[in-house]
């Protein structure tokens, strides 16, 4: 048990999906895991251990944001062995060819977050996804004719900014998309030698201000676990 995991040393898999929403966790773990078993329920945040096509895998909630996420994967690398941890999240579009209930994979993360300003002084660290997990994570969307978009995104510590346009700077620069989690997971992921990627769905854009309605984001959704299901071992 850890602070924020009631789960016993060997309940959690090797590789852990790691949706936002608690209850995502619980619908990843209904819809796609055989014989699931809930191992977490403190704070709500829901985590299962099942497995899939035979292979064991489990999924945990981390919360929105750096701060939260950075919890739940310090513990799953440090208390129970996790070697491959892999975001399925949503994510806010930055480009015009960039369209709701498009899949993304973040090559890399940008961030408004401070955790490497203050490790890494005057310098900049580039949170990194795995070169591994991001060709399964490729080679299986090209074979099943699932078209994605790869490269930089912002994680962002604010999902309010205070400028309604501020999102243009970084679109200028070439980021994809905004989201809140996914510098802090690759770069706790650097830290501890293990695997991380970050796979999103559009749902929502700041070019056109359209957003995906709930149905819609299950049927994205439902492509995106497919996709991160295909990286298992
Ligand atoms: N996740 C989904 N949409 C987002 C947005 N617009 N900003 C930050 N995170 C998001």
């Amino acid at each position: 048990m850890s602070i924020h995991i009631e789960a016993k040393k060997g309940d959690i898999a090797a590789t852990v999906l790691l949706p936002g929403d608690p209850m995502r966790a619980k619908w990843i773990a209904e819809t796609f895991f055989e014989n699931s078993k809930q191992y977490n329920d403190v704070r709500g945040m829901l985590g299962y251990t099942g497995t899939y096509k035979g292979k064991r895998i489990s999924t945990q909630g981390t919360g929105m944001g750096i701060p939260s996420t950075l919890i739940y994967c310090h513990e799953l690398i440090n208390n129970y062995g996790v070697k491959n941890l892999i975001r399925v999240g949503s994510a806010g579009s930055y480009q015009k060819h960039v369209n709701i209930r498009d899949i993304v994979i973040a090559m890399s993360a940008s961030s408004t977050s401070g955790i490497n300003n203050s490790r890494f002084i005057n310098a900049d660290y580039a949170p990194t996804a795995n070169f591994e997990l991001f060709m399964k994570a490729a080679a299986y969307s090209k074979a099943n004719n699932i078209p994605i978009k790869a490269g930089n995104v912002l994680s962002s510590d604010e999902f309010y900014e205070d400028e309604f346009d501020s999102y243009k700077k970084w679109a200028d620069f070439g980021v994809l998309c905004v989201e809140m989690e996914t510098a802090g997971l690759y770069t706790i992921a650097a830290k501890h030698n293990v695997k991380a990627l970050s796979l999103l769905t559009i749902s929502d854009s700041l070019v056109t201000k359209e957003a995906t309605s709930a149905d819609e984001r299950e049927s994205t959704f439902n492509t995106m676990i497919e996709i991160a299901l295909s990286t298992l071992d």
